[in-house]
């Protein structure tokens, strides 16, 4: 197992690993029991109240290659935790760019962040958070408790998590990529992607290694890097 370094609070753990990437070792695992600024994508903010779910950052520092995105690692990160949340009686599914929804509504988010000195691959996962606190989230979110209707144990996941994440990392980068692009199901779909007002209408032909859409909206082909897809 990775060394897990706990702390009651911080204010994101990503921030955190950014901050102090020069001591922290490859592998290492900066968990939070929560968080006062967790960061979102952009630039929103992640729930982050104590006692309930995961907040942590895997720390990157070897075997880095310039040849491989910082999005890469947002892939494998949403495959370990797909793999784990199929061992709960639920079904959860992929969102691109890099969410993990169950019945339509996000459960976990990820995010991933670059220094010169390596990587923050952060995960926030709603795991026993009730009814009345994920309201306070604005958008459709939803948590383990809720769907699999127990609370649920979140050292033994979180370790479910990491076993799988480090797995990935071993695997072939090919083999994962294809895998990710399955599980998003987007390929010769009817899309439309709204981006911050912007909306891309087409037919997805493909996703590139860096998570750009190539939507086919009869006019050409365009590459969309984030939004809101629905079909
Ligand atoms: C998203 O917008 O979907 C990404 C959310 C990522 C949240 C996690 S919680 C642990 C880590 N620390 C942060 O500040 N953010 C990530």
């Amino acid at each position: 197992m990775p060394n897990i370094i706990k702390f009651p609070e911080l204010d994101s753990t990503n921030l955190y690993v950014l901050k102090n990437i020069a001591e922290l070792e490859h592998g290492d695992v900066i968990l939070a029991d929560s968080q006062t600024a967790g960061r979102g994508r952009l630039g929103r903010v992640w729930f982050s109240p104590a006692g309930k779910n995961l907040y942590f950052t895997i720390v990157l520092k070897d075997n880095l290659s310039a040849k491989i995105p910082v999005h890469f690692y947002t892939i494998l990160a949403s495959l370990a935790v797909l793999k784990a949340l199929r061992n709960y009686k639920i079904k959860p599914n992929l969102k691109w760019p890099n969410d993990v929804l169950v019945n339509g509504r996000k459960i976990c988010g990820i995010l991933a962040e670059a220094n010169k000195q390596g990587l923050a691959v952060g995960i926030g996962l709603n795991v026993n958070m009730n009814k009345s606190e994920l309201d306070k989230i604005d958008k459709p979110a939803t948590s383990l408790l809720l769907e699999s209707g127990a609370e649920q144990n979140r050292d033994k996941l979180l370790e479910n998590i990491l076993t799988n994440f480090f797995e990935y990392l071993k695997k072939d980068t090919k083999e994962s990529f294809r895998e990710w692009r399955k599980e998003i199901d987007l390929i010769n779909k009817k899309v439309t992607v709204t981006d911050a007002g912007k909306i891309t209408k087409g037919i997805v032909r493909d996703v590139t290694d860096e998570g750009l859409l190539l939507v086919d909206t009869g006019k050409g082909v365009v590459k969309v890097m984030s939004g809101d897809v629905s079909f």
